[in-house]
């Protein structure tokens, strides 16, 4: 498929660091549990956790939307869990993308009950196109109008993860 650069090396680590360096100072003193969600989001997650410089836990869920390409189905099941408890923790959602907002609504949803003191979102992108669920993110990398994206970990049907910058596919 034809594809064009939309973010480069550059400016992801640009907005990485800006995002750890709010982090840091948010959360001075309280060791936020940072959550992952694979897979997309593992490039990204490597790097904040990296850049942010006061100490962290690492976990990942998986979160499957039933469906593949370039539309999710509407529907959201976990399939792997987190194995760190987070009851009275801060804990940080990372995420690649958030277009409809159906995955991160249901895992905000999840983890409230799970009662952990605080809970927010950090994403790379925010999609501004085809909001489904209102999801407010706290800590936004780039905000995108429209556009399927991949690359830095984002995929189209498992292609494309590898590369180092994010493209819009044509
Ligand atoms: P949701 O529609 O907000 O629930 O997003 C579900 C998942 O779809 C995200 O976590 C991404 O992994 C994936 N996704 C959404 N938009 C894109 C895109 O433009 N490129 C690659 N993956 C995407
Ligand atoms: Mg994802």
């Amino acid at each position: 498929m034809e594809k064009e650069l939309c973010i480069s090396k550059e400016d992801i680590q640009r907005r990485v660091e800006a995002l750890a360096k709010e982090i840091s100072s948010d959360y001075e003193g309280k060791e936020p549990v940072l959550i992952g969600i694979l897979n997309g989001a593992v490039f990204f997650f490597a790097d904040l956790m990296r850049a942010i410089d006061i100490p962290t836990k690492m976990d990942f869920v998986r979160a499957a939307s039933y469906g593949s390409g370039t539309e999710s189905s509407g529907r959201v099941r976990l399939t792997k869990d987190i194995e760190i408890p987070i009851e009275g923790k801060p804990v940080i959602l990372v995420e690649d993308i958030v277009d409809s907002g159906l995955t991160l609504s249901y895992l905000m949803e999840q983890f409230a009950r799970r009662g952990a003191a605080s809970l927010k979102i950090c994403a790379l992108i925010d999609k501004l196109e085809r909001k489904e669920k209102d999801v407010y993110v706290d800590y936004c990398g780039f905000q995108i109008q429209e556009g399927f994206l991949v690359g830095y970990g984002l995929d189209c049907n498992e292609e494309y993860r590898h590369l180092p910058e994010i493209y819009r596919l044509k």
